[in-house]
């Protein structure tokens, strides 16, 4: 059995204590009564809190006055009968007798959703059964994961606690979370109750009790908590500026930094690349959208063009699983002759810079010697790839030029690309991995090595036992050495 984090704070469930708010009430036309039967009184005085919180306005004493009376595990029969006990000696007064599914959805968006008739006690609807669990198998690279799934308010709730557990260094917990969030991402319905979850992989103990909270309640109070706190707002921004990491961010909190200008007033501190991030910070800290992506990919590919005709720019990363923004742009350059793509990259660097399209850049020289060399360092996240981490000046569109007041804007935007060249025979693998997602990619390693003791990444497909490479040339090819079902990249979305 779960244990329930039931708070019970100072501030009674009696009296007017509930209904004076202390913020003004949001959502006039609106006051609930909480009908504590089967709610107990802790669990009632708790919920109370949290409608007061988001602005409702909620009444400890049945009356006319009231609206919404919210019921938690009661049938319309009940419902009704309480409703006539209640409301005996009020003539004429009916209020919406709602399921605690309503409430809770209400809490979740921070304002009354519309009422549905699975809300509705008045109407006896045979309860559907909640869809029975699905077996899941294990690593996210062996089933599909959509773009759009139907658990984002649940997923979203670890991953802000997967983010946090980044934030301290943990990995274990980081992954731990990560992974649980991937599971919900990939269950082909809504999880309702608890018992889905069962038997289902990567559902610890922590955030079982999270997503029970958030079934229960609408919101989890560890998620707000952490969301709020100075602490993780502040790794955020700092995260969030170009080439800082997790560990100078933390050094920089330790310090007692907390904002971009403190940052600012300390040039001393900065590399040029945290220099750059900073001052284009606002910009950076913007999504990019599908369709500055596009633009930079044809003003690329005119580059590339030009540079080494017959060389190809292929979009990776999050807009090849079909996200509409992302944090940045990923491209991967080739040529189909093996050779013809070496030093193609500061050609091209060069030619942005002739157009003044280069802001700020990197470039990181191949260090290709011996492959295997790269299949071995399994955990090494870097690749060895010659590769360009830039921010480019994207011209904007004329109509993006005014805003909607008709003030003139900015004619450009700066955007994070990164630029990554790979020779022809290690393409499919190049592709794979800029594809992601992160956890598609980590998985997707750790399944290569636990299951079928192959190194991948990259570069490449290593069986250490034959001493051999595969020879792939396909994303399709690499799936079918590993004997997974092939994925195409909008269900790569782990
Ligand atoms: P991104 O960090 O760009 O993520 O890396 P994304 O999925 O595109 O998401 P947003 O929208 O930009 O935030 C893209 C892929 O490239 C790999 C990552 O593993 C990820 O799967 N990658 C990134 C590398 O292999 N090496 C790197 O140095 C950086
Ligand atoms: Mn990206």
């Amino acid at each position: 059995m779960l244990r329930k984090r039931r708070r019970v704070r100072a501030g009674s469930s009696r009296g007017a204590a509930a209904s004076s708010a202390p913020l003004p009430a949001r959502f006039p036309g609106i006051v609930l009564y909480l009908a504590e039967p089967r709610m107990g009184r802790s669990r009632r005085a708790f919920l109370t809190r949290l409608a007061v919180s988001k602005g409702f306005r909620v009444l400890d004493v049945y009356s006319s006055e009231v609206t919404h009376v919210v019921m938690e595990q009661t049938s319309a029969e009940e419902a009704i009968n309480w409703q006539k006990r209640m409301a005996a000696d009020l003539d004429y007064h009916h209020p919406a007798l709602l399921d605690i599914s309503w409430f809770t959805e209400s809490m979740a968006a921070g304002q009354p959703v519309p009422m549905e008739v699975r809300h509705h006690l008045e109407v006896a609807e045979p309860k559907k059964a909640p869809p029975s669990p699905v077996l899941m198998p294990a690593y996210a690279c062996q089933r599909p994961t959509p773009l759009s799934h139907h658990n984002t308010r649940l997923s979203e709730a670890l991953e802000t606690l997967a983010e946090a557990a980044g934030f301290n260094s943990n990995e274990g917990r980081l992954l731990s979370f990560h992974r649980a969030a991937s599971v919900l991402k990939a269950l082909p319905y809504p999880v309702t109750s608890l018992s889905q979850l069962q038997g289902l992989l990567h559902f610890g103990e922590h955030s079982s009790r999270v997503i029970q909270e958030l079934l229960e309640c609408g919101t989890c109070e560890e998620v707000e908590l952490v969301r709020c706190s100075e602490r993780y707002q502040t790794m955020k921004v700092f995260t969030q500026i170009f080439g800082v990491g997790v560990k100078t961010a933390n050094r920089w909190y330790q310090e007692g930094l907390r904002t971009l200008d403190d940052l600012r007033e300390q040039p001393q501190r900065l590399t040029q690349q945290q220099k750059a991030g900073l001052q284009h910070y606002e910009d950076l800290s913007t999504p990019v959208g599908r369709a500055d992506a596009q633009a930079l990919q044809r003003l690329v590919e005119a580059t590339v063009e030009h540079t080494l005709p017959g060389a190809t720019v292929t979009l990776t990363g999050g807009f090849r699983r079909g996200k509409l923004q992302g944090h940045d742009v990923d491209f991967l350059l080739t040529h189909p002759e093996e050779g013809q793509e070496v030093g193609l990259l500061p050609r091209v660097m060069s030619h942005l810079q002739n157009q003044g399209l280069v802001l700020y850049h990197q470039y990181h020289c191949s260090h290709l010697g011996d492959p295997a060399h790269h299949l071995q360092r399994q955990n090494h996240t870097m690749d060895a790839f010659e590769r360009s981490f830039c921010i480019l000046r994207l011209p904007q569109p004329p109509e993006a030029a005014m805003d909607v007041a008709q003030n003139p804007c900015p004619a450009w935007k700066a955007v994070r690309v990164d630029l990554v060249v790979a020779p022809s025979s290690q393409y499919p693998f190049a592709l794979l991995g800029w594809t992601g997602s992160q956890l598609f990619e980590r998985e997707l390693r750790r399944f290569s090595w636990q299951e079928k003791g192959l190194r991948l990444n990259s570069h490449g497909l290593y069986d250490p036992e034959q001493k051999a490479f595969f020879h792939v040339t396909s994303e399709e090819d690499i799936f079918k050495h590993l004997g997974l079902t092939y994925l195409p990249p909008e269900q790569r979305n782990a």
